[in-house]
């Protein structure tokens, strides 16, 4: 981090991620130099009430800037972004929010000179045309929806201005990121969150990508390590910056629906795909994360079991059973 007590702003921080982080990050810093951002208006009392927050739409440039100015921030952690699923929906917000949104911070960050600057891609990035397994850190990029094709060009776009501007940009592309404290907001991975609520809650899920569909994963607390881990890495050791790949867990929708039915027996699902499943099947199966190993000692803590174990616990206490 830039300083020994820096002045940070989240954007998206009433996100599924940027939540979580706000908390361990005014715990690590001191709420006060922690300026939560999001561009909704009705959020959790919590992040309102646990240090300073800003309302801020990210493709308003002027606006981040007196922002930055007002709160005298020197590094960013931008978590605003529209997923893969709603991205679909609405291509042109998509391309609003996550290609503008993040080239207006990039701009604030090179003009108002920030110190360190956090932008997170995707292991969507990789098309159909990619190598599924163990898919390289250098490979073919050729996503095919919008959500995808702005996470391209932002990790190309970030990785510019470090060149170009010697901006410190750093960036790791998450797997589908598994939590409870908030719900995530719209992706094709957000069906390995709902089964947790609807086999607590029912009993029961329909789950709307098939069961031998496989995806890379991520527990939050492994989520939160990796960010926090690759944002003190030591600059000299990164060969990469905006797009160092990140593996957690990989598992079919079969095999997360097996490991549940180990804790709640009664346990039933079906499979309904959608849309969302020629979404999920342009994306890899597993993840090499070799180059976050190498250059800032990455390891992930959780599997599949440690994982749904904890979710189970937490969601029932959480539901009250
Ligand atoms: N979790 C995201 C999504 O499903 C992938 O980055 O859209």
């Amino acid at each position: 981090m830039p300083t020994e007590t820096p002045r940070i702003l989240i954007t998206g921080a009433a996100g599924q991620i940027g939540s979580e982080l706000t908390s361990l990050l005014r715990e690590k810093y001191g709420a006060e130099n922690v300026v939560a951002s999001d561009i909704k208006s009705d959020i959790s009392s919590d992040l309102l009430e646990s240090g300073p927050y800003e309302t801020l739409d990210v493709t308003d440039k002027q606006r981040i800037q007196e922002v930055i100015q007002t709160q005298h921030i020197d590094c960013i952690f931008h978590m605003s972004a529209i997923l893969s699923a709603v991205g679909e929906n609405r291509p042109q917000l998509a391309w609003d929010v996550n290609m503008n949104g993040t080239h207006n911070i990039l701009e604030a960050a090179r003009l108002m000179k920030i110190e360190k600057i956090f932008i997170p891609s995707s292991i969507a990035v990789f098309g159909p045309e990619t190598p599924r397994n163990d898919t390289p850190q250098e490979t073919i990029l050729r996503p095919k929806t919008i959500y995808v094709v702005t996470q391209v060009a932002g990790e190309l776009l970030c990785d510019y201005y470090v060149q170009r501007y010697g901006l410190d940009v750093r960036g790791c592309r998450y797997p589908g990121i598994i939590s409870y404290e908030t719900l995530p907001g719209g992706g094709t991975t957000d069906y390995a969150i709902a089964i947790f609520y609807e086999a607590v809650e029912h009993g029961r899920y329909t789950c709307f990508v098939t069961e031998d569909t496989m995806l890379p994963m991520m527990y939050m607390p492994d989520c939160l390590k990796a960010t926090m881990q690759l944002m003190e890495a030591d600059l000299s050791r990164l060969r990469h910056h905006s797009d160092f790949n990140i593996a957690g867990m990989s598992f079919t929708a079969g095999e997360l629906a097996a490991e549940i039915k180990k804790h709640l027996p009664e346990f039933q699902i079906e499979y309904k795909p959608d849309y969302r499943q020629q979404i999920a099947e342009s994306w890899p199966r597993s993840i090499d994360d070799s180059a976050a190993r190498v250059e800032w000692d990455w390891k992930p803590d959780y599997d599949l079991a440690s994982m749904a174990e904890d979710m189970l616990r937490a969601i029932t206490a959480r539901i009250g059973r």
